[in-house]
């Protein structure tokens, strides 16, 4: 599908890394040089025509993400990434914070940290094959006082969604916030903020075919939130004294921003949309379910429901013989990019004593060529795996 609009993929490689980092479509990379080559300036500050216009791309751009996410601008703030998200949620946590055990480090080590400083308590629930328990989610919710739940939206160890909408619901009745990890979930369907309505979401515009080190903090009410970091831009006016903070999202992005990547991050959410989300997942989908035969064929353990339609866009998989980081290198010598080891999820993997696994992790732009080409590849180490 569009594998055209991809200028790397002329390299001939089978991408499956998309869950680490998609690949760029041309009009995402014209789209972040047109800051370098027709206007670069800072937006915010100087009233030339470059700053006035770098002012001007950056808020249509922030216009198109909240559109994306159907929020409100007031509401969507830059980041670098999904990580620097929580990490401004966490800032501000108090009270007992409860995730899942399947959390990617960015969801985890954060509390671990203020657990361990004792600004908040930490709580786990569990995840299984099927997703969570929600009566024991509830249960929790009740007996535990939880303040925050932070839990992803899918998770990138094995593709495995949350019912995140109804997980907001449940928290909401029981007075908790939800903070949701969207860096698997945004740009591969569907993500309607409004209906989801949770207190923050963070993604990364790296993993929706946007420019890396690129990502968006969603704040339902910013007004509660502490900015983690004040400088240039998150104030209205200081004096040697004080100083009087800006409304938001101003407030929340301190310093000269990425707008390159800012304005390709918006050129992203217009290609996905253009195509439309619903049509990449289904694609995502029947690429997984071809791989997960693939794997199912060779006698590779799957990671997660073995149902690959459960598992989105995701096949991780342990081999019974090879050890994970040399099939991912006997992989890539047959031109076929995957990743091994522990997705940094290393609790999961310490938890159930498993070394890591192999990931095929799916975009838009993989298609029944990649399939041969992994097919080709397993075929060779037949009887080694
Ligand atoms: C589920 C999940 N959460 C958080 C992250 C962290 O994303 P980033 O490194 O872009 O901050 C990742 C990255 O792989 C992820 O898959």
């Amino acid at each position: 599908m569009n594998r055209d609009d991809f200028p790397i993929l002329k390299k001939d490689i089978a991408y499956f890394d998309s869950s680490c980092v998609s690949l760029k479509p041309q009009e995402v990379i014209e789209a972040m040089n047109s800051y370098y080559t027709e206007f670069t300036a800072c937006a915010g500050r100087s009233s030339h025509a470059w700053g006035e216009k770098t002012t001007s791309e950056m808020e249509k751009s922030r216009k198109i993400l909240a559109d994306f996410f159907n929020v409100k601008q007031k509401n969507t703030i830059f980041t670098r990434n999904t990580t620097e998200g929580i990490n401004i949620v966490a800032a501000s946590a108090k009270g007992t914070v409860l995730t899942t055990d399947k959390e990617h480090n960015s969801n985890l080590v954060p509390w671990l940290r203020l657990k361990q400083r004792e600004k908040i308590s930490w709580m786990i629930l569990e995840t299984n094959e099927t997703g969570i328990q929600m009566d024991t989610f509830e249960s929790l919710l009740e007996k535990e006082r939880i303040s925050l739940v932070s839990v992803h939206a899918t998770s990138n160890l094995d593709g495995m969604s949350l019912p995140v909408k109804e997980m907001a619901k449940a928290a909401h009745k029981h007075g908790a916030k939800i903070l949701v990890d969207g860096a698997q979930a945004a740009g591969h369907r569907e993500v309607d903020l409004k209906s989801w309505d949770v207190d923050y979401f963070a993604c990364s515009g790296h993993k929706m075919l946007g420019p890396s080190g690129m990502g968006l903090l969603y704040v339902k009410d910013p007004e509660a939130l502490e900015p983690l970091m004040l400088g240039g831009e998150t104030v209205k006016e200081t004096w040697l004294d004080r100083y009087e903070l800006e409304d938001s999202p101003h407030r929340f992005e301190a310093g000269l921003q990425d707008y390159g990547g800012i304005i390709g991050f918006a050129a992203a959410a217009k290609y996905l949309e253009k195509i439309g989300l619903s049509k990449v997942e289904k694609h995502c989908q029947a690429i997984n379910e071809q791989i997960t035969e693939l794997a199912s064929a060779h006698g590779l353990d799957i990671l997660g429901n073995q149902e690959a339609k459960l598992r989105g866009s995701i096949t991780s998989v342990i081999p019974k013989r090879m050890k994970i980081h040399e099939l991912n290198l006997l992989l890539s010598k047959s031109a076929v990019y995957t990743r091994s080891g522990a997705f940094c999820v290393h609790s999961w993997f310490n938890k159930h004593n498993l070394p890591g696994a192999v990931r095929f992790s799916a975009h838009l732009y993989n298609d029944e060529s990649d399939v041969e080409k992994a097919k080709e590849a397993l075929r060779k180490l037949k009887g080694i795996l």
